[in-house]
């Protein structure tokens, strides 16, 4: 069961840190399942643990890392869902990793907003 693993993981994590935000959990579980679902449609190429897997599709995102998404960029994410047509990726796997994404989108929005004092302040 690799999504217990994760969550598993995670709990270690946050026991040994500071206890990881409501949020911050919700965005790692649909990380991993996107991932399970990139897995099936994209996974040959995008999983360095295949045989099958492309180097130029490595550098785009690894499913095998354990953050995958960190260094696919916001126009990357848009060509992703493009994407989904072209591999035939069943409607139930489009629906996770757009659900990962839409959250991805929102939490490098959030980072990227200064807090609303700083912005008053000036
Ligand atoms: C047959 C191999 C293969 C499969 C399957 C595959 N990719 Fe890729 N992908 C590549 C390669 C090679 C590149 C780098 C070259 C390029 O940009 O096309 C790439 C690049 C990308 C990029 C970055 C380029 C861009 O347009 O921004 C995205 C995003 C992407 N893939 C998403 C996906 C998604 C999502 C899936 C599954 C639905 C998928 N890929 C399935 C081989 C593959």
């Amino acid at each position: 069961m690799r999504r217990t693993g994760a969550l598993l993981v995670l709990v270690a994590l946050g026991a040994a840190a500071e206890a990881p935000s409501d949020a911050a959990v919700e965005l790692s579980q649909l990380r991993e399942s996107a991932r399970e679902a990139l897995s099936t449609s994209c996974g040959r190429c995008h999983d360095r643990t295949r045989s099958t897997a492309r180097p130029a599709a490595l550098r785009i995102f690894d499913l095998h890392e354990r953050d995958w998404s960190a260094r696919v960029t916001d126009v990357q994410m848009d060509h992703m869902v493009e994407r989904f047509e072209g591999f035939r990726m069943p409607q139930a796997d489009r629906v996770a990793v757009t659900r990962f994404l839409d959250a991805e989108r929102a939490s490098r929005a959030a980072l990227a907003t200064p807090p609303v004092d700083a912005a008053a302040a000036r």
